[in-house]
């Protein structure tokens, strides 16, 4: 018998289970582009209402939902402050400056993803003379699997909505963040102007992010939405794979927090990795491997089937070290996290 992989590549790699297949093949459907699909509808609701916010829009991936954020809050020759780090700038293939002309200035993060304060304050522009205008500020939470503290999100959207900024949160694996820091949805929906969250990470549908805001913001993001050619047919079956997620698969987010852990914990005393457990607040590991070992350790995990993406380089202290990523979700058991700890014992130089 073929053994299968283990992937920890990502929480995005999850299959639906039968639950959520059933509940897409039930989906009552219409078509979308012309706002009659009511399964759409449905989810848009919820997750408006999750957030306490009058709008949503359904939107294929968290890169566009992203996207379509900083387009309706900035015009072109604006500008979009965010973390150095965070997906908006490092991920997303440059999409808001080279499709709208949006100007993104990334400032540098501590290894938790915050912010300086002092650093926000003297990047905010007025636009005066020679100087691009700030219009929005673009947060993220989780990063990296880290919770945000969601005083110091406070002070960071208070100081820039002091400046007439927007805020945005990139809100991908907010779920995570709920669930681990007992804030509510809504509690967020209070700070941002507007979150984008994913239905296709740790909550398990295959597609899809949910943007939501006030509605004359959403209504330019769904015009937005459709020059970018996101608008979509009969959706409704893909809606409904996102709220079989929301009902069925958020609570059991603390399961994977709690693998996580257990994970890092005992790669922790893997001679060969250093881990720091500090980071570990949800369903993401970092294990870092001197960069000689990196191909190495990448070849005999693969070898055991063992999916994991390449390690990144980063730079630690004034050292470089090959970052291991491992992401834990719903289709990671227990017996998959002994697999990855027992492997990683077993590497030998
Ligand atoms: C923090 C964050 N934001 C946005 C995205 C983009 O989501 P998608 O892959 O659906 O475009 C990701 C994807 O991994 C992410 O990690």
């Amino acid at each position: 018998m073929r053994t299968r992989f283990s992937d920890f590549r990502s929480d995005t790699v999850t299959s639906p289970c039968l639950g959520m297949r059933h509940a897409m093949y039930e989906a009552n459907v219409g078509d979308d582009d012309y706002s009659d699909d009511p399964t759409v509808k449905k989810l848009e609701e919820k997750v408006a209402s999750l957030f306490d916010k009058p709008s949503a829009l359904f939107l294929p991936s968290g890169t566009q939902s992203n996207l379509i954020a900083i387009l309706t809050h900035c015009q072109r020759g604006e500008e979009v402050i965010t973390g150095k780090e965070y997906h908006v700038y490092a991920w997303e293939a440059g999409g808001a400056s080279s499709l709208g002309g949006v100007i993104v200035n990334p400032l540098i993060t501590d290894e938790t993803g915050a912010l300086n304060l002092d650093d926000l304050k003297i990047s905010i522009k007025k636009g005066n003379g020679h100087e691009p205008s700030t219009r929005l500020l673009s947060m993220e939470n989780t990063f990296g699997g880290i919770v945000q503290p969601y005083e110091k999100l406070e002070s960071v959207v208070q100081l820039a909505r002091a400046q007439n900024l927007s805020t945005h949160l990139d809100g991908a694996r907010l779920a995570n963040a709920v669930v681990k820091s007992g804030n509510s949805f809504n509690s967020y929906g209070r700070l941002f102007d507007t979150i984008s969250i994913c239905l296709s990470k740790g909550l398990g549908a295959p597609v899809g992010s949910v943007l939501v805001g006030a509605p004359n913001f959403i209504e330019r993001a769904r015009r937005l939405r459709k020059q970018l050619g996101g608008g979509m047919r009969q959706s409704g079956i893909l809606a409904a794979a996102g709220i079989y997620a929301i009902e069925n698969n958020l609570n059991r987010l603390s399961f994977d927090h709690e693998n996580a852990f257990f994970l890092a914990k005992n790669l922790s005393q893997v001679s060969m990795f250093r881990v720091p457990l500090n980071i570990v607040h949800t369903n993401i590991v970092f294990a870092d491997i001197e960069p000689e070992n990196a191909q190495a350790m990448y070849n005999h995990l693969t070898n055991d089937k063992i999916k994991v993406n390449y390690p990144e380089p980063k730079r630690i202290n004034g050292k470089i070290w090959s970052r291991f990523r491992f992401v834990v979700h719903l289709d990671i058991n227990q017996e998959d996290i002994n697999k990855l700890i027992e492997s990683s014992n077993n590497f030998r130089k």
